[in-house]
């Protein structure tokens, strides 16, 4: 029987490339996006489905179930993928910023779990796979919000899965090194004057590491080995940068790890 997979953040880089990698796999996507304009690119491939969910909107993450439901007749896999990065110097920030990136990165990715939980319950079977971000493992500078919101994801994830298995629902996070999406121009950039010599250099070469990072392609396929799994995995690398560093994490003494982390992302700090 045909698999269904319901995606969030489908209108843009990983969610719009994982959406065509599934179709072109034979399952059937239901591409969920904020703004349905943005998928007119996706509706002419016939195993494809648009539905409109902002992961802030509960209403609207029901209906998108029921809907899905209704044109597929099931839900085999979630896909939480949307999601976005405040980024700067933390003391800048409001408390809206902050708030919008733990409503949308966390409670977001709660909300949308929360909501299909019952139905998958009842059907004793269903994967959650979950956008983390090898930022949920390690940190970078300047993304210390960012990263809260993913170490958050991989804690509620880690944990859930225990309660989640005598269901036979299986829960699995990805994390992708640096990809080159919307990503890097959706963020949200907050800087102060006391912060001149760090925040815009450090910003730069960050942005510059998406430039040579690898396509959205990488990612798909690491989710669609996720869905595929019928083994209780809870996480799976995307992208050599990944492994390679969240490898080097566990391998090496934090002080070390953090000057090659400064000795990365601070070039041309004086
Ligand atoms: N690119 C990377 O380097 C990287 C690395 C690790 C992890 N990630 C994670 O990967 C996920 C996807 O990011 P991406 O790289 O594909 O970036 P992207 O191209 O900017 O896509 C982000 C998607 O999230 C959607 N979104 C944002 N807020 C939403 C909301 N409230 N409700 C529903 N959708 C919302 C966006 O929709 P709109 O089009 O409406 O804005 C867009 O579809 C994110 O969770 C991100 O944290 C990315």
């Amino acid at each position: 029987m045909t698999k269904t997979i319901l995606i969030t953040g489908a209108s843009t880089g990983i969610g719009k490339e994982t959406a065509l990698y599934f179709a072109d796999k034979g399952w059937n996507v239901s591409a969920t996006m904020r703004t349905m304009a943005k998928g007119a690119g996706l509706l002419k491939y016939k195993n494809i489905r648009v539905f409109q969910l902002d992961v802030m909107d509960t209403s609207s993450i029901q209906q998108a179930i029921q809907d899905t439901i209704a044109a597929f007749g099931a839900i085999d896999v979630l896909f939480n993928n949307a999601g976005y990065a405040l980024v700067g110097a933390f003391e800048a920030m409001t408390q809206e910023q902050i708030k919008k990136q733990f409503d949308t990165n966390v409670f977001g990715v709660m909300n949308v779990t929360k909501a299909i939980l019952p139905y998958f319950r009842e059907k004793k079977n269903g994967t959650i796979i979950t956008t983390s971000s090898m930022g949920g493992l390690i940190t970078f500078p300047l993304y210390s919000v960012y990263h809260s919101t993913k170490w958050a994801v991989e804690g509620f994830m880690e944990s859930l899965q225990y309660e989640l298995k005598p269901f036979n629902i299986k829960v699995k996070n990805i994390e992708p090194g640096a990809i080159k999406t919307e990503f890097g121009n959706s963020l949200d950039f907050v800087t102060a004057d006391a912060y001149k010599n760090y925040v815009p250099r450090v910003h730069q070469n960050m942005l510059d590491s998406y430039e040579s990072a690898p396509g959205a392609d990488v990612v798909a396929k690491e989710v669609y080995k996720a869905a595929n799994d019928s083994s209780f995995r809870l996480r799976y690398t995307a992208s050599f940068q990944s492994t390679a560093l969240l490898f080097i994490r566990r391998i090496i003494p934090n002080n070390w790890f953090f000057g090659i982390i400064r000795s990365a992302t601070e070039k041309g700090i004086k």
